[in-house]
């Protein structure tokens, strides 16, 4: 932890917990009415997903592929894309919001105020699974495709391992919080290119700007909570905090391509096997590092 940083107290902490509540009953998008997705118009021609995304859109085989296997593959990555951001939802950020709400900080004396905050983000992260599923199956219906059936992303499993090689309950729990601490800060890098991208499919687009606005708005939670937990740890503990933080950047980045893999099988992809093979396993992730380490300076590791 740097010198000149102090963590704000714990005054201070619940202020911002209230404001950011307040702010979550005006803003979320749980909160506000949604068209139905079955009535929003569907544009044949437009493409699913932004090509720009793909690892291996320099690749010559992807390239040259026909038209018609490069459109099935990008409305895949929009069901990659999705699947990735439920397991996000599901297996990392509410565990770790119900750990909170179950059981707060002990010397926090914000214990309202941090089951408030965390039942709120439960809740928005609920929607967002709902709207990820929905928009998914919208596209595989509209395009008439075998949906993608995959579960095993590299980000997740890694986490269990990480959790598997704890020894002690609250070191599973602070792996628990540092995996969602991360996750809640790299969420919006992840969406960005999609939210901001209005050539693509209408729901696509506006699917993941809705769920972008949600993240921008309630990201601070988790840093604000982290704040009334880091003020009790020792150095050892803030070590393993950060290098797990830094580590799920990495895995934030991975391309994958276990799930790319099943694509281009179910899409018919010429030199699958080749495109699979010289494509890097990480991608963009010099932006996931830089947000990861502004978040752990910002909560004082
Ligand atoms: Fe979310
Ligand atoms: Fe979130």
């Amino acid at each position: 932890m740097s010198a000149e940083f102090t963590v704000p107290d714990s005054e201070n902490v619940a202020l911002m917990l209230k404001k950011l509540s307040l702010l979550w009953k005006n803003r979320a998008a749980v909160n506000n009415t949604h068209p139905e997705y079955s009535e929003l118009a569907f544009n044949e021609s437009k493409k699913d997903f932004s090509e720009s995304l793909l690892p291996f859109r320099l690749h010559d085989a992807w390239q040259e592929a026909p038209e018609d296997v490069k459109s099935r593959c990008l409305s895949y990555a929009w069901g990659i894309y999705n699947l990735k951001t439920i397991y996000i939802e599901c297996d990392i950020v509410t565990p770790a919001c119900e750990d909170i709400i179950k059981c707060p900080p002990v010397n926090s004396p914000n214990r309202a105020e941090l089951q408030d905050v965390m039942s709120e983000a439960l809740l928005d992260e609920a929607l967002h699974t709902r709207m990820s599923v929905m928009a998914c199956n919208y596209i595989y219906d509209r395009r008439k495709l075998e949906p993608l059936n995959y579960t095993d992303f590299n980000l997740i499993r890694w986490r269990k391992q990480m959790l598997e090689s704890c020894s002690a309950d609250w070191q599973r729990r602070l792996t628990r919080f540092a995996v969602a601490c991360a996750s809640e800060t790299l969420i919006t890098d992840y969406l960005r290119v999609m939210a901001e991208d209005k050539s693509i499919q209408r729901i696509c687009h506006e699917v993941t700007r809705i769920h972008a606005e949600d993240e921008w708005s309630h990201s601070s939670v988790f840093s604000y909570v982290a704040y009334d937990i880091v003020r009790d740890l020792g150095y050892s503990e803030r070590k393993y905090l950060r290098n797990t933080m830094l580590k799920t950047a990495d895995l934030f980045a991975d391309n994958e391509l276990g799930a790319w893999k099943s694509v281009f099988n179910l899409a018919g992809m010429p030199y699958a096997r080749e495109i699979i093979a010289e494509t890097e396993s990480c991608n963009e992730i010099g932006i996931y590092l830089e947000s990861a380490e502004a978040v752990i300076s910002r909560i004082g590791l």
